[in-house]
């Protein structure tokens, strides 16, 4: 054998078998993490509310134990684990009309952590009396819309007003809570929304449509970033169409789309709404959940999707439960995002052009974490107290036949004319919003001009 082959074609292995460190900075949210800290500044959906019973149920949230449950009369709360007494666990504990009684000594607390009874101990003691008006079980605030919980895990003097989204109210829309748990970091599914450019591999080529026609059609990548809103297009030429697509991420972990199933770049739409509005939120540093809502309707996903194994699609492109061949022959976004390891290091990786998204918003975070280690409050999704906050995720498939010349950048153009055009409508109302970026998309592809 010669060896002198083998050295000359430079094989790698050995020299590349160290596997570089993890972004501490972003991949630990545990309680006095800087990102964990970052992230307790925002609302998260902690759980669907139809997981939530008179049962306790356990939950890990930001890397805190956590016990969700509804008291008798019907009011949530979302406790910590260990009970203040002797740390006994109070998924055990039972429910009654006022909140929550620790199985081991009988101790009730109120949603909010009151301690309101200690029935062992004596009603004359002192001490007994003194805990019960000085101390309490650590809970959470909490808020249940439309079928998903959520809460603020931060400090309640810098609780912000929850926020409301535009895409809470699509008229005629149909949509329903869904979860789909991770076992990878949070980042690692939350780059995905940042990165357009999957879509046409993963979801169009890797695996096969996976979605709809023009998937696999590889687009031109544009990306913009507006305060805490980036925005990733992925802009498709399907013969005569030109297909607009765009992801979009609101820090720390909104995330909306186009559709999954309706947009498919063969026929004429105007301002798709997303397949899903949805949150990636960290369970622990090596697990995360989405929790979300599938949107079905005109502007949404076909109704038939409606159900466990459309919203699995819908998320990543394929159903959950698979045997590993059969992830191997169609892997969806968890193949894709979990197989990097339950927490990939970035330091690893060779970003792109086409992974700009993902470089900016992750620098934008890191930039966040430092001004709040600083003293230095993140900004919320809503700039005025009451605002519905416009969001862009959305398809566009606007008929605007080839240029022999110079069709890429054709493309675009016809990309940054529909953004622009958006961005400069977003002070009008929603309704005058929805109804003047569809007629004005409209009328782009009734001129043939997109300049
Ligand atoms: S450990 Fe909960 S009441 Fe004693
Ligand atoms: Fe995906």
């Amino acid at each position: 054998m010669d060896n002198n082959k083998f050295i000359q074609q430079d094989f790698r292995g050995y020299k590349q078998s160290v596997v570089p460190k993890i972004d501490e900075a972003l991949a630990r949210t545990d309680p006095n993490t800087p990102c964990g800290e970052y992230l307790r500044r925002y609302w998260h959906p902690v759980a669907l509310t139809s997981e939530v019973s008179e049962v306790p149920k356990e939950i890990r949230i930001l890397g805190e134990d956590l016990v969700i449950f509804k008291t008798s009369k019907g009011n949530i709360g979302l406790v910590h684990k260990a009970c203040p007494h002797r740390r006994a666990s109070m998924t055990y504990g039972k429910t009654e009309d006022e909140g929550i009684r620790c199985c081991y000594h009988g101790w009730l607390f109120s949603p909010d952590g009151k301690i309101l009874e200690t029935p062992g101990e004596d009603p004359e003691s002192k001490q007994a009396k003194k805990i019960r008006e000085t101390f309490k079980l650590g809970a959470y605030p909490i808020i249940e819309f439309n079928g998903l919980v959520f809460s603020y895990l931060g400090p309640m003097d810098t609780m912000p007003e929850f926020p409301h989204y535009d895409s809470f109210e699509i008229p005629g829309n149909i949509s329903s809570p869904y979860r789909i748990d991770y076992d990878c970091n949070w980042v690692q599914v939350l780059d995905a929304i940042m990165d357009p450019l999957h879509t046409s591999f993963l979801h169009g080529q890797s695996s096969g449509l996976q979605f709809s026609e023009g998937f696999a059609e590889v687009g031109e990548i544009e990306f913009y970033e507006r305060g805490i809103q980036y925005l990733g297009c992925n802009t498709r030429r399907i013969n005569e169409n030109v297909w607009v697509r765009v992801n979009e991420l609101i820090l720390p972990n909104f995330t909306q789309a186009g559709a999954a199933f309706a947009a498919d770049g063969t026929k004429s739409k105007y301002f798709g709404r997303s397949s899903f509005t949805r949150w990636v939120v960290p369970i622990d540093d090596h697990h995360c959940v989405a929790l979300a809502w599938a949107n079905f309707g005109e502007r949404g996903d076909p109704i038939e999707y409606n159900n466990q194994e459309g919203f699995e699609r819908i998320e990543a492109g394929e159903i959950s439960n698979r045997t590993k061949e059969e992830k191997q022959r169609s892997p969806g976004d968890a193949e894709a995002v979990e197989g990097m390891g339950s927490i990939s290091s970035h330091k690893g990786e060779h970003l792109m052009p086409t992974d700009k998204g993902i470089m900016i918003y992750r620098r934008r975070i890191r930039k966040l974490i430092k001004d709040l280690e600083e003293g230095l409050e993140p900004p919320q999704p809503q700039k005025t107290k009451g605002e519905v906050i416009r969001t862009n995720g959305q398809d566009t498939v606007l008929k605007a036949p080839k240029k022999d010349n110079n069709d890429k950048e054709y493309v675009k153009l016809i990309c940054s004319s529909v953004m622009k055009m958006q961005f400069n409508f977003e002070d009008m109302s929603l309704k005058d919003r929805d109804h003047n970026i569809i007629k004005n998309l409209k009328q782009m592809e009734a001129r043939g001009n997109f300049e």
